[in-house]
């Protein structure tokens, strides 16, 4: 008989939630693990790709477990797996053609995974992966933020923004971000130099010759970020249009670049009168870079912040909180009530 699993599953594009259900559990190539989850969280990708937003990047079978990233326990490995155990402790975010976290087992690949931070409980290790890994490609991979540099944090109280910051204060730069005022002393406390009220403030008013923007909110946000950037600094969106040079490095076909060049025009009208760049993000899965993750929570550089754990039963609470924009930090959803696992504290 075949093992089965709970899982949050949705059966079609923009179903209002998921349902969960026992499903078959999954089945692990050579170069996999099986991880039992432990803990998940929830990123504001979930609810888009529910709702069929990345259709131009993506497409899923249906049906669908949802989920990006977790913290688990390695149960099985695969025959050419050498780097991990049956009982080793790993976060990880899946590739985005695997996702399924939201379920008591996944089959990921050995390369997107690594060690759990030891300091970490597993609820905090989940809210590491997916936001850890975008910020690190951003600020490090493609900003390449050296010490005194002044970057432009956007949405610096959100699952990105709180480890955004951290992370450009470890490569020293001069941090300004938007929040609302009550989350102030939080951004303060994570590195940020100058905290910009987004209720009462527009960024654009009160900053200027940055370096660098790390734009999380897209639209108008992100064509004012142009207005405070210097000749030769870098916007890198999470939340914009890809533009056509995203296009072809992704390797779609040539209609999308041309679409994606159409839909980005004024940007690139903006990057030529200011002498910008503009860079869309889509983050990449990674077991290096969560590696590296790992090093610095280790020394005590990078830390969690949890708006909330709760139980798996609740995940269509949690997605409707992530999906009302205000969370502080990650939402971490608890994937196992196994007493062994004393690992929520
Ligand atoms: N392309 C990629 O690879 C990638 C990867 C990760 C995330 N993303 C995208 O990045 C975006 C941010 O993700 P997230 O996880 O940080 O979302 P989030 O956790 O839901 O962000 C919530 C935070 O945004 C703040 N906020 C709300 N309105 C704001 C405004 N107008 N200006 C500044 N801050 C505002 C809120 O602050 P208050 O509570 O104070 O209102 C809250 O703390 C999402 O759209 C997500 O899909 C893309």
């Amino acid at each position: 008989m075949t093992a089965t699993m709970k899982a949050a599953v949705i059966d079609r594009y923009k179903q209002p939630m998921p349902v969960i259900k026992p499903v078959p559990r999954p089945n692990i190539g050579p170069n996999d693990v099986l991880i039992k989850i432990v803990t998940a969280s929830i990123n504001p990708i979930d609810i888009k790709t529910k709702d069929g937003g990345l259709r131009m990047l993506l497409k899923y079978k249906m049906p669908m477990i949802m989920g990006s990233d977790f913290a688990g326990i390695v149960t099985k490995t695969g025959s050419f797996v050498s780097d991990f155990k049956v009982g080793d402790a790993v976060y990880g975010r899946v590739q985005k053609n695997r996702i399924g976290t939201f379920a008591e087992y996944i089959a990921v690949g050995q390369g997107d995974i690594a060690k759990k931070p030891a300091n970490l409980t597993f609820a905090q290790a989940a809210a590491i992966p997916l936001v850890g890994l975008t910020s690190y490609q951003a600020l490090h991979d493609i900003m390449d933020i050296q010490p005194g540099q002044k970057v432009m944090i956007q949405g610096g109280s959100g699952g990105i923004g709180v480890m955004a910051i951290q992370i450009a204060h470890y490569l020293g730069a001069y941090i300004a971000t938007t929040t609302s005022k009550d989350n102030f002393d939080l951004v303060r406390s994570l590195g940020a130099d100058y905290p910009i009220d987004f209720r009462t403030t527009n960024f654009a008013d009160v900053l200027s010759d940055y370096d660098y923007v790390f734009d999380t909110r897209g639209g108008k946000t992100l064509s004012d970020a142009f207005k405070i950037v210097k000749p030769g600094g870098k916007i890198v969106s999470i939340s914009g249009l890809p533009n056509a040079r995203f296009g072809r490095e992704y390797g779609v076909p040539l209609w999308k670049q041309l679409a994606f060049g159409f839909v980005t025009r004024d940007l690139t009208k903006l990057e030529k009168q200011t002498g910008a760049s503009y860079t869309f993000l889509f983050m990449k899965p990674s077991g290096v870079e969560l590696e590296t993750l790992r090093q610095l929570i280790e020394a005590d550089i990078l830390k969690p912040v949890i708006d909330r754990i709760v139980p798996f039963s609740a995940i269509n609470e949690a997605l409707a909180y992530s999906a009302s924009g205000h969370a502080t930090g990650k939402i971490i959803l608890k994937m196992t009530d196994d007493p062994e696992s004393k690992v929520f504290s």
